[in-house]
């Protein structure tokens, strides 16, 4: 990995979240081993990168449009970099979905497939040839814990990071001989705009051809738990864009980062017992049997883990 000079990375999804403080992040490193180019399919929705990015604009960083569901564009923008030279992909931006299934138009489900899956092997398609002649690049995708392990009512969701995790082992093994990398980080919740946009949508539906046991648990259980598990779990954009930018630096990028450690037991119950029986009767009992021991739990995590308390117990 060892080229001379700032490595371009280029960053899909960079309007907010995660994707707008990566680029910064990149853009404004200290030893300036980067140039950002942060791409985002609405430019009208610059000016929060632009702000936040200051004097690294134009310098370390620019911005450029791409929707990586269009052919076209993905070609424009690859087109306007001298040599088409991408160092460093990061496949970041991600559309979510959640509900009962039954009331999931297959077209939507198709728009979380178009973007999550078929966006970000768009973008491996059209760096990969550049970074075999190299020999040398890194693919980053953002996958999620829901890569790794289903979770109730974001089946559709789930199944398109499972996808990604899948295409990125095969990847992985095919391309480590021209000496490019691939790394999948996992966050569990973060608080970016991700979750409003969800509860905005599920704010407009009225979940036709759901029953009324299921629509009774995804409103009355599943999304009072989903919004506790996101206030008292929920990463910073910070932070798991710190997390990525040492997966970028490392001389030998990890295949998985999990960014939240409190997720780590979850996902390994699988491992545990390959049978599955294990995990899928202990999310059960986690939302539908414990669903009061379990939110009470979340909230003794959060007063463990919340800032006030460190600095508390901290030394003086
Ligand atoms: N937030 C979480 O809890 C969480 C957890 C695990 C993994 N992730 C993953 O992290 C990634 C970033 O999410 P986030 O939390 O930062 O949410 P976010 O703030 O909603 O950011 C998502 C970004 O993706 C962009 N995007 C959507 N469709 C696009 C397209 N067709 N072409 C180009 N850009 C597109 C959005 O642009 P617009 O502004 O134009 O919509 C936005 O910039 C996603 O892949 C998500 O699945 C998020």
């Amino acid at each position: 990995m060892g080229s001379a000079g700032p490595r371009t990375v280029l960053i899909t999804g960079c309007s907010s979240g995660i994707g707008l403080r990566l680029a910064v992040q990149l853009a404004q490193d200290p030893g300036q081993r980067f140039q950002v180019i942060a791409t985002m399919r609405d430019l009208q929705k610059r000016e929060k990168l632009e702000q936040t990015a200051g004097a690294a604009l134009g310098r370390t960083l620019s911005i450029r449009h791409l929707d990586v569901c269009s052919e076209a564009s993905v070609a424009q923008c690859l087109g306007g970099i001298p040599e088409r030279r991408v160092d460093v992909l990061v496949n970041n931006a991600g559309v979510g979905l959640i509900g009962p299934i039954e009331s999931i138009s297959i077209t939507e489900m198709k728009r979380v497939f178009e973007t999550n899956f078929f966006g970000a092997v768009r973008m491996v398609q059209a760096v990969l040839p550049g970074m075999k002649l190299r020999r040398s690049g890194h693919i980053v995708v953002m996958s999620s814990v829901m890569g790794l392990q289903g979770i109730v009512f974001n089946d559709v969701y789930a199944a398109s990071k499972f996808a990604m995790e899948g295409f990125c082992e095969s990847l992985a093994v095919q391309l480590l001989q021209f000496h490019v990398f691939v790394s999948l980080v996992e966050p569990g919740p973060v608080n970016t705009d991700f979750e409003l946009k969800l509860m905005e949508d599920v704010s407009r539906s009225e979940f036709p051809g759901t029953d009324p046991a299921t629509l009774r648990y995804f409103q009355e259980v599943y999304l009072p738990a989903s919004r506790e598990i996101f206030s008292a779990m929920g990463q910073s954009p910070e932070d798991v864009a710190k997390a990525v930018v040492q997966v970028i630096g490392a001389a030998r990028p990890p295949f998985h980062t999990l960014t939240n450690p409190l997720y780590t037991p979850l996902t390994a119950l699988k491992s545990v017992d390959p049978s599955g029986e294990l995990s899928v009767r202990t999310y059960h009992s986690l939302l539908f049997d414990y669903g009061a021991l379990f939110r009470l739990s979340v909230r003794a995590l959060s007063c463990l883990t919340c800032r006030c308390c460190r600095r508390r117990v901290a030394p003086v």
